[in-house]
């Protein structure tokens, strides 16, 4: 079985690759996403958000053993890693075809003057013993909690919103932020500069409609919840219902401003957004977050709350000199 760099797809390619796709889903982790053939072509061919795609296969007759997809972002060279993507089939692992697809993957990020690489993988996955074993490092893990709304007792929400930070008062709205908040939470966007997302963004009152208004204009419904202390935001929470939800909403940002952290107002928000959706949108059965595997302080509020891990994805990162050669 051969190695070959494949540069325009044929539409039988397209077909083998998204077949290799459909049968390591089977084999993997519950609750992924099936791979879409639409998608996958698409993802193939077009290079996405300013980026270039190389891509690889272990052929094997006229069938596809493996498939290696390497996203080069921005121009070629060492400013930014690649990004790269390993499937084997699961019937032909442990025989190799991972580490030569590997290895022609990083002679093509080579070619591209790329001095680091990076691979996002699930845990308890053969990625990772597979990527540890080539010198990758994890440089990062994301916990993706699900929170179902039946575990949190009535009581317990009532309890929690009774126990409120003195000096502070929730305010709340549905979809693009009200002209008398927009410039007080603008500020305290500016404010989170630890937080990831934020830095260095130039938050003020058109940004941030901008930004809201980019969801609705998804079809999908964003609900905030934010306290105030006098006029000042002191924290917020966004939960979105995505258009057609079926039964999940998704987190977006939480966030405390610096100052007025450590008095409950995060536990004190998320309780105040989960009473509301429990009577706004009832459909709702489940919320899903993203959290930092060394944000220990969101995590803390998530675990209090109810929130469980049910997932965990881990950022991998190898310096491209010490993988394999051809
Ligand atoms: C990860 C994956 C690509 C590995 O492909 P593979 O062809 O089985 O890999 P190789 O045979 O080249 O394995 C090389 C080494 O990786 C390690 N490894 C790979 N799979 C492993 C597993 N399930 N358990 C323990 N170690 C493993 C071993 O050290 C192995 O060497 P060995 O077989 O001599 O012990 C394959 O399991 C797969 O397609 N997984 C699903 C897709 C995925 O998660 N891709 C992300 C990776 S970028």
């Amino acid at each position: 079985m051969d190695v070959i760099a494949i540069d325009d797809p044929t539409d039988a390619q397209l077909r083998e690759w998204h077949d290799v796709l459909t049968v390591a889903h089977a084999v993997g982790p519950a609750g992924d996403p099936a791979p879409d053939p639409g998608l996958t072509a698409r993802h193939l061919l077009a290079g996405e958000d300013g980026s270039r795609r190389r891509l690889w296969a272990v052929v094997d007759g006229d069938r596809l053993a493996g498939v290696a997809a390497v996203r080069l972002p921005g121009e070629p060279g060492a400013g930014r890693p690649g990004e790269v993507d390993i499937q084997v089939r699961p019937a032909l692992r442990r025989r190799g075809l991972g580490g030569r697809l590997l290895a022609a993957a990083a002679e093509g990020l080579r070619a591209d003057g790329r001095t680091s690489v990076i691979s996002q993988v699930l845990a308890g996955t053969p990625a990772v013993p597979f990527l540890e074993s080539h010198g990758f490092e994890c440089v990062l893990t994301l916990r993706g909690m699900v929170l179902r709304m039946d575990d949190v007792p009535a009581e317990r929400l009532a309890w929690l919103l009774a126990d409120g930070p003195a000096g502070y008062r929730l305010v709340r709205w549905r979809g693009v932020v009200p002209d008398e908040h927009a410039a007080a939470l603008a500020r305290a966007k500016h404010a989170m500069a630890d937080f990831a997302e934020y830095e260095g963004k130039p938050w003020d009152a058109h940004l941030v409609r901008e930004t809201e208004e980019v969801v609705a204009e998804r079809g999908d419904d964003l609900y905030t919840v934010a306290a105030l202390c006098g006029d000042v935001v002191a924290g917020f929470t966004e939960v979105v219902v995505p258009h057609g939800a079926a039964g999940r909403a998704a987190q977006y940002d939480t966030a405390v401003v610096p100052e007025h952290r450590g008095r409950r107002v995060g536990i004190w928000m998320k309780a105040a957004m989960l009473r509301w959706l429990a009577d706004a949108r009832p459909e709702i059965r489940e919320i899903e977050t993203d959290n930092a595997g060394d944000n220990a302080h969101m995590l803390a509020v998530n675990e209090e709350l109810g929130f469980r891990v049910e997932r965990e994805s881990r950022e991998y990162l190898a310096d491209v000199a010490a993988l394999p050669t051809r």
